[in-house]
């Protein structure tokens, strides 16, 4: 049995893991981050019964396809809310859902990439049904995509904790959400009606290929792309633009400006982008 006194992780070790993460997952981990990679990593340790950090990179290199998606897993910032970054919300109730309305569109495509647990796809899902709630609704999908396979299934299960649920208002809560029955937990589970416009898929955005073959009107990518370095950014913001219908948006972390990476796109306010074309 591990104690806490267990060995701190070398610089080589670091580097080691580092460069993996980075190749697989375009996540760049500066210094800084040793001890956050450390603390990450322990619970692998700890269950591969393992004694070094360098004996769970070899674990890793001799176990290569199996344990990659568990460093991984490991090492992503999930951070999410329930209608995070509230002006992008509002923006799609004010502007973004009277014009879809007033052009008569009847088929609407939203990406959500990096959508950790699920709060924002449903989040997005949730303004859109409130919005058509006394009208005929348009065909909505929206992809929620992510790196992590663990983030994925919490979103796919769409059970969340009380605490979780701070951000949501009482009326949407009993419009939208179910006491879950878990005596040890006091969770809530997101509507059928909800979750059946959300569709969770795995997909790293470093991959050459994505498997769509149809652009969005809407591509959420927050506070994703924070994680990478300037040419994994650059190299994504561009592959979104193939991504996005020439009278789409793209919304960005509140953090993030793609003018930095990008001359494809202009800036519309409140992060929110739309493409130069
Ligand atoms: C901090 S969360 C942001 C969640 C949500 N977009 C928001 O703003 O609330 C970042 C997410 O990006 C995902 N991510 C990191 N690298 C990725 C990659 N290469 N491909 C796809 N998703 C990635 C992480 O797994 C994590 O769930």
């Amino acid at each position: 049995m591990m104690t806490s006194f267990f060995k701190e992780i070398s610089d080589t070790e670091f580097d080691l893991l580092r460069n993996v993460i980075f190749k697989e997952s375009g996540i760049s981990l500066t210094d800084k981050k040793k001890a956050l990679i450390q603390s990450r990593l322990i619970k692998r340790l700890r269950i591969l019964n393992l004694d070094s950090y360098k004996t769970y990179y070899d674990y890793l290199i001799q176990n290569y396809n199996n344990e990659i998606e568990n460093l991984i897993n490991s090492i992503t910032t999930n951070k999410t809310d329930f209608f995070r970054e509230i002006k992008h919300f509002e923006f799609i109730k004010e502007k973004i859902l009277p014009d879809f309305e007033k052009n008569g569109i009847k088929k609407i495509r939203i990406w959500s990439a990096g959508c950790s647990t699920g709060e924002e796809p449903y989040s997005i899902a949730v303004i859109f049904s409130e919005y058509y709630k006394d009208k005929k609704m348009p065909d909505i999908k929206i992809l929620a995509t992510d790196i992590d396979t663990n983030v994925l299934m919490s979103g796919k299960a769409g059970i969340y904790r009380n605490e979780v649920l701070e951000a949501v208002s009482t009326d949407i809560m009993h419009k939208y959400f179910k006491r879950y029955n878990d005596e040890k937990i006091n969770s809530w589970i997101i509507s059928d009606s909800i979750k059946e416009m959300v569709y969770f898929r795995r997909l790293n955005l470093l991959d050459e290929e994505y498997p769509m073959n149809k652009k969005f009107d809407l591509i959420f990518c927050r506070n994703v792309i924070i994680y990478f370095d300037g040419n994994t950014r650059n190299k994504v913001i561009n592959r979104f633009y193939d991504y996005l219908n020439d009278d789409g948006y793209f919304f960005a972390g509140h953090s993030e400006n793609l003018s930095h990476f990008s001359d494809k796109y202009y800036l519309i306010g409140n992060t929110i982008y739309k493409k130069k074309t």
